[in-house]
C-alpha cells in the first residue's frame, strides 16, 4: 500500500485539489489563502513554477495544504530519476510524470521517491493528455481509441510500480476497473454543475468523477475566477460528498480513499 496518501483523505474537502494556474507567486498566496480550509491539496503547475521556482511549493505549507508539483516530467530515467530526487526534500504529496516515458524512467522515479521520501511522495503517471484526442493519436501513429491507449500507458505504469494515475472523467471507470482498489486516482477536466467547460473536451462533474472511482478532483478556474472562491470550493466538496454517497454499496475504496 502506497504511504503517500494512506489516510489522509479523510473528508470531501481532502479529496479537492486547487491548481493554483496564477501567472506570480503573490497572485497565487492570495488565490490559496481565499480557499484555505476549504481544500485539501494545492497544484503547483508549470505557470507557476516556471515563473517563480521552488518559492512556489512553499505556498501549500502556508496554506495548510499538501502539495502536488504538477511537473509533468518526460526526459532519461536518469534525469527524472535526479529531479525525483531535488523534489524530495520539499515534502511534496504528489509529482506527475508522463507515462509515455517508458518503464524504466518511471521505475526509477517510483525507487528514488520510496528511498528518499520514506514513500511521502506519490508519483502520478499522466497517461493520456486530456487535450489530446483520437485523431491526435493516430497522427502520433498510436491507432485505436485514446481510452485504450491511456490503459495500456496505465498498465506499463503499475507493472514499473507507479500507484497513482492522472486520467480524464472519461476513463477513471476503466481505470478503476483495470488496476483495482490499490490505484490513486485523480481526475482533471472536472466542472461543478451549472459552470463553463472551458477548454476541456469532456466534462463531468464533481459528483460524477468521483462516484465513478476517482480519489481526487482537480479545479482551477471554476475555483479560482468564481465570485467567491471559498464558497465555490465548499460547493465542489459537496458535491464530492454526494458521489461518494453515490458508490456502489460494497465497492471497495482505494486505500488513499479510506478515511
Ligand atoms: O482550470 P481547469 O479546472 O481546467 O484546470 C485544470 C488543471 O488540471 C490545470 O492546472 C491543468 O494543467 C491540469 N490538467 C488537465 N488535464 C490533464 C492534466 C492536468 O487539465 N490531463
Amino acid at each position: 500500500m502506497p504511504a503517500a496518501t494512506a489516510g489522509a483523505v479523510e473528508s470531501p474537502e481532502s479529496r479537492l485539489i486547487f491548481a493554483l494556474d496564477f501567472p506570480s507567486l503573490s497572485a497565487a498566496r492570495a488565490g490559496a489563502e481565499k480557499v484555505r480550509g476549504a481544500v485539501g491539496v494545492l497544484k503547483v503547475g508549470l505557470e507557476l513554477f516556471v515563473k517563480e521556482g521552488p518559492a512556489a511549493f512553499a505556498l501549500a505549507r502556508e496554506a495548510d495544504a499538501a502539495l502536488f508539483a504538477d511537473l509533468k516530467l518526460h526526459d532519461i530515467p536518469e534525469t527524472v530519476e535526479r529531479a525525483v530526487g531535488s523534489l524530495a526534500p520539499v515534502g511534496a504529496r504528489f509529482v506527475t510524470v508522463h507515462a509515455a516515458g517508458g518503464a524504466a524512467m518511471l521505475a526509477r522515479a517510483v525507487e528514488r521517491a520510496a528511498k528518499e521520501t520514506n514513500g511521502k511522495l506519490m508519483i502520478l503517471a499522466v497517461t493520456v493528455l486530456t487535450s489530446l484526442d483520437d485523431e491526435d493519436m493516430q497522427a502520433q501513429g498510436v491507432s485505436g481509441r485514446s481510452r485504450d491507449h491511456a490503459l495500456r500507458l496505465a498498465r506499463v505504469a503499475w507493472s514499473a510500480g507507479v500507484r497513482g494515475f492522472v486520467c480524464s472523467p472519461a476513463e477513471v471507470a476503466a481505470l478503476r476497473a483495470e488496476l483495482g482498489p490499490e490505484a490513486t486516482l485523480v481526475t482533471p477536466g472536472v466542472r461543478p454543475a451549472g459552470t463553463a467547460a472551458h477548454d476541456q473536451k469532456r466534462v463531468a462533474t464533481p459528483e460524477e468523477a468521483i462516484a465513478e472511482g476517482a480519489d481526487y478532483v482537480v479545479l482551477g478556474r471554476p475555483i479560482r475566477d468564481a465570485k467567491d472562491p471559498a464558497a465555490a470550493a465548499r460547493a465542489a466538496a459537496k458535491e464530492i460528498a454526494a458521489g461518494l454517497a453515490r458508490r456502489a454499496p460494497g465497492a471497495v475504496a482505494s486505500p488513499a480513499t479510506r478515511g
